[in-house]
């Protein structure tokens, strides 16, 4: 069990150990007993200020890490760039010198494309205290973690060999980042898990971040695939996660508004991919669906789905809360 942990930065989970991984799934376990015990976890960050800084909107991420530092004693300043003099310009590296004098942590959603994930790494440049991502344009490692957490709550610990689908799905709210399907191909590769990826051409992940994937799979004894057919992949799956996520990669300069209609034309040409009663009964007989949340219900889901038996998205979603109080008490906190 690797316990140093406190400063050190949760930006992709790809930057820390598995001993260090295995720490945070432990002590999640133990504070979610303790929650449902209700006994009190306050002394652990008692005092401690975390300053949230949300470039877009968010529920689980602000409320599980807001409720959290309370439930661990702390406060949480919860931020967006107009409260703060970043819409004014202040630049990443004076933010987090300042910030770095007031309180013990700083966690940042910037999921803007092409420049989320830079804002995060010039602030963890510049800050003497840890910067947790909350979500950036390449990476969503809070989710990647919940998500684990509540695999091994479903399949047990060894989680080697078991056969989970990424799938792109239609959805109409947003273009949702890449982040939660990349983190998922970095994190559950290291299990050495068998993953299949499904997307239409015009959505593809980050081929640097899909190479990495590949080698932790080949470390780690598992595999990864891809297919540009929903009902293939779902086929014996054990979990299957189908979600949304932007066409930034399909075409030339997504930020255009030229780029924009194409991303828009590509979108309305996968109005079928959505995970139904049908093709969902294509996975295996005990198979669990998935999502991050927010859903797009009617679109990247049916309700049938979604509120059946085999969902644990509201498990999942509660995991944000326990994961996230573990990443903050051992790396705000903890053993110097
Ligand atoms: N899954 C997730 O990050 O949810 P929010 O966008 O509501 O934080």
């Amino acid at each position: 069990m690797n316990t140093i942990l406190r400063g050190k930065h949760f930006i992709t989970t790809q930057a820390w150990e598995k001993s260090e991984l295995e720490t945070v799934l432990e002590l999640s376990k133990d504070l979610k007993k303790k929650f449902v015990m209700n006994e009190l976890t306050d002394h652990y960050l008692r005092a401690k200020t975390i300053f949230m800084i949300f470039f877009e909107q968010s529920t689980r991420t602000r409320n599980s890490l807001e409720a959290g530092i309370t439930q661990l004693g702390g406060h949480a300043h919860d931020l967006t760039p107009d409260k703060i003099q970043i819409s004014h310009g202040e630049v990443a590296k004076d933010t987090a010198l300042v910030l770095s004098r007031y309180g013990h942590g700083i966690a940042i959603r910037n999921c803007f494309y092409g420049t989320g994930n830079y804002y995060l790494q010039e602030v963890s440049k510049h800050a003497s205290i840890p910067v947790i991502s909350m979500q950036d344009d390449i990476y969503h490692p809070l989710q990647g973690i919940a998500d684990l957490m509540t695999m091994r709550e479903k399949f047990g610990d060894n989680l080697q060999g078991l056969k989970v689908t990424v799938s792109w799905a239609y959805a109409e709210s947003h273009a949702k980042p890449l982040s939660v399907p990349q983190t998922q191909a970095l994190l559950f590769s290291r299990y050495g898990m068998d993953l299949t990826f499904a997307f239409p051409e015009e959505f593809p992940l980050m081929p640097e971040i899909m190479e990495q994937a590949q080698q932790n799979a080949r470390a780690n004894g598992g595999s990864i695939r891809t297919t540009q057919d929903m009902d293939e992949a779902f086929q014996g799956a054990q979990v299957v996660i189908p979600k949304n996520w932007g066409g930034f990669l399909g075409v030339e300069n997504p930020d255009s508004e030229e780029g924009k209609r194409e991303m828009q034309a590509n979108l309305e040409k996968y109005k079928d991919w959505i995970c139904d009663g049908k093709r969902f009964s294509l996975a295996d007989k005990q198979a669990i669906y998935m999502h991050a949340l927010p859903a797009d219900r009617g679109k990247e889901v049916t309700d049938e789905v979604i509120d059946g038996e085999n969902s644990v998205v509201y498990d999942e979603a509660e995991n944000r809360l326990h994961t996230s109080k573990a990443i903050m008490a051992l790396t705000m906190g903890g053993r110097p």
